[in-house]
């Protein structure tokens, strides 16, 4: 599903040249379930937008389902995102103008794909939020908002999730509903996860887990 080759990306720090991600290679499979972890700054977050096609690598490739992500026009990468995956963001990123329920159904609003709104109050439902489906975000707690993100990512059937520490600033219950959640989708529809998380006990859920130092993969368990 993903193939990774050698990816490089550098920052330019100065003078200095520094690799974010440095000559990684991995590949994971259709309908795994992923983690990634890693002390601040060793680049997981870096190279999950590598693999989400959102930065472009300095050296090496991306292969997502037989497709070579920087050798098709920009077009096309636009496509293939919104086809294949959807990402889940560090911090919840919804439209302050919008309730939970529109939140949900915006990017069904630039795809071809007509989505019911019944599939958008479903998904609230799953992640809990099935009475706040007319509530603002600012009506929101910080948690019920990284719900809504999380709904949102589920709308356009994607293939691929990636997601950036999903439940970092939950409390453990709702955690572990999040992370239910994820498993159930995995199971039930095959979708592909890729999680970075700073939390052990989700990593230990997940089916193999990549650690990062310094831009490197130093292990897989
Ligand atoms: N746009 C950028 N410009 C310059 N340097 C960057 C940029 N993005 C990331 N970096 C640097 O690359 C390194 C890896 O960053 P990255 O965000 O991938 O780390 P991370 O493992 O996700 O950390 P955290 O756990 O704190 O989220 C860091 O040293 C960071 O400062
Ligand atoms: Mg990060």
């Amino acid at each position: 599903m993903i193939k990774i080759s050698s990816l490089t990306r550098n920052y330019r720090a100065g003078k200095e040249i520094f690799k974010a991600v440095d000559d990684v290679s991995l590949s994971i499979s259709d309908g795994e379930f992923v983690s990634i972890v890693g002390h601040s700054g060793s680049g997981k977050t870096t190279l999950l937008s590598l693999m989400g096609g959102l930065t472009a690598p300095d050296a090496g490739s991306v292969v997502v389902d037989g497709i070579d992500l920087w050798s098709i026009n920009d077009d096309r990468l636009a496509e293939l995102r919104n086809s294949k995956m959807n990402f889940i963001y560090q911090f919840a990123s919804l439209i302050p103008t919008l309730t939970a329920l529109e939140n949900v159904l915006l990017p069904t609003m630039f795809s071809k794909q007509k989505k019911m709104k019944k599939d958008a109050a479903r998904l609230l439902d799953e992640v809990g939020l099935a009475d706040k489906a007319g509530s603002y975000p600012a009506e929101l707690s910080g948690g019920q908002q990284r719900r809504v993100a999380i709904a949102r990512a589920f709308i356009n059937d994607p293939k691929i999730i990636l997601a950036d520490e999903p439940t970092g600033d939950l409390d453990e219950d709702t955690e572990a509903e999040i992370l239910g959640l994820f498993k159930h989708m995995n199971q039930e529809y095959g979708i592909t996860f890729v999680i970075v998380t700073h939390n052990s006990a989700l990593a230990a859920a997940t089916m193999r887990t990549f650690r990062m130092t310094n831009g490197r993969i130093v292990s897989i368990t």
